[in-house]
């Protein structure tokens, strides 16, 4: 599939306009994996050979999103250089074409807009700061921290699901009942039947933030991946700061929808790496390590060995 193939601008079923905006929210302090992050943004972390951030940006491009807002912070504007022309770096890789074009990609992935969220007030209060760029116009939003596999796409339905509604969409996948305490979790049920076409499509009944097991409506926790009208912009505004004293974007997509937006989700089953903090990224460099085509054979062999000999004077022996 070419990176913009999937995206008709309209959805079939209502010719509703399709977002063609993203919004990486980027800003936030990355409490998580510090101290790597005092002075490097945790969207900037390598796995491999890309940072995050450029995974995400495929992600947005491979479902026809070529304009992306970061919402940047404090010690945070290396992000957008990466995505910058390097005329005199391309100069000095004339003779090396792999690398030369590995360069290039990171320029022409996608147009790269950018501004500030000069105090990190909440995720709601980051998305609003992308009013004056995106206007009243559907746009998607994608955590700076999470992507998913390339080969098993989640964006495309998620546009197409609001391009039929008009609504707030969102995306889900199923967690072990007792780790709930970690997430968002939503209660559910199902959707209207024109609606499941495009995939597991669930109706939004409520959402929990970090329920114990036993307070849990569903085992279906929030992933980080948004697609959402422009009319949460307004919503944002009327929400007050919530939990952790921060103006909180769940809320804002539940005053919209206690007034009558339609909120739905997909489902996702397929791949999701989760690079917020060191278990997951080191999962995630060690996944896609091991699929790469130039280095998957080599790296797999050696973690084999490691694993089987290195490994067993770790701590559990
Ligand atoms: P997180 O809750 O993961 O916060 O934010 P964080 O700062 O990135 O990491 P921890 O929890 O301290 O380790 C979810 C997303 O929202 C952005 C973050 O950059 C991340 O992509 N965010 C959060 C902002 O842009 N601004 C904020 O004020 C808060």
């Amino acid at each position: 599939m070419s990176e913009h193939s999937a995206n008709p601008s309209t959805a079939a079923a209502t010719g509703r306009p399709r977002a063609v905006k993203a919004v990486i929210p980027a800003a936030g302090l990355a409490t998580r994996f510090l101290p790597a992050t005092k002075a490097v943004p945790k969207e900037l972390l390598p796995v491999v050979d890309r940072p995050v951030l450029q995974y995400i940006v495929e992600e947005a491009a491979q479902a026809g999103i070529g304009d992306v807002l970061l919402i940047t912070g404090r010690g945070k504007t290396s992000m957008v250089d990466h995505f910058d022309r390097r005329p005199d770096l391309e100069e000095r890789l004339a003779q090396k074409p792999d690398l030369l074009a590995a360069v290039k990609r990171t320029e022409e992935l996608a147009a790269i807009y950018t501004c500030r969220q000069p105090e990190q007030l909440g995720l709601g209060h980051a998305v609003g700061y992308a009013e004056s760029h995106v206007g009243d116009q559907p746009f998607a939003v994608l955590l700076g921290d999470e992507f998913v596999k390339p080969s098993e796409p989640l964006l495309p339905a998620m546009l197409e699901l609001q391009a039929r509604t008009g609504g707030v969409v969102l995306a889900f996948f199923e967690v072990d009942p007792a780790e709930t305490k970690r997430y968002g979790i939503a209660s559910v049920e199902p959707a209207e039947s024109e609606l499941t076409d495009i995939g597991e499509v669930v109706k939004v009944t409520g959402m929990v933030e970090k329920p114990t097991p036993e307070e849990a409506p569903s085992n279906l926790a929030v992933l980080g991946r948004y697609v959402l009208p422009g009319k949460i912009f307004d919503a944002i505004r009327r929400t007050p700061p919530g939990s952790g004293g921060e103006i909180q974007l769940t809320d804002a997509m539940e005053l919209l929808r206690t007034e009558g937006t339609p909120v739905h989700a997909i489902v996702y089953r397929g791949t999701r790496y989760d690079t917020g903090m060191p278990l997951g990224y080191l999962q995630t460099v060690v996944q896609i390590a091991a699929e790469r085509e130039d280095l998957g054979t080599e790296f797999r062999k050696w973690l084999t060995d490691f694993v089987n000999t290195d490994a067993s004077g770790g701590p559990n022996t």
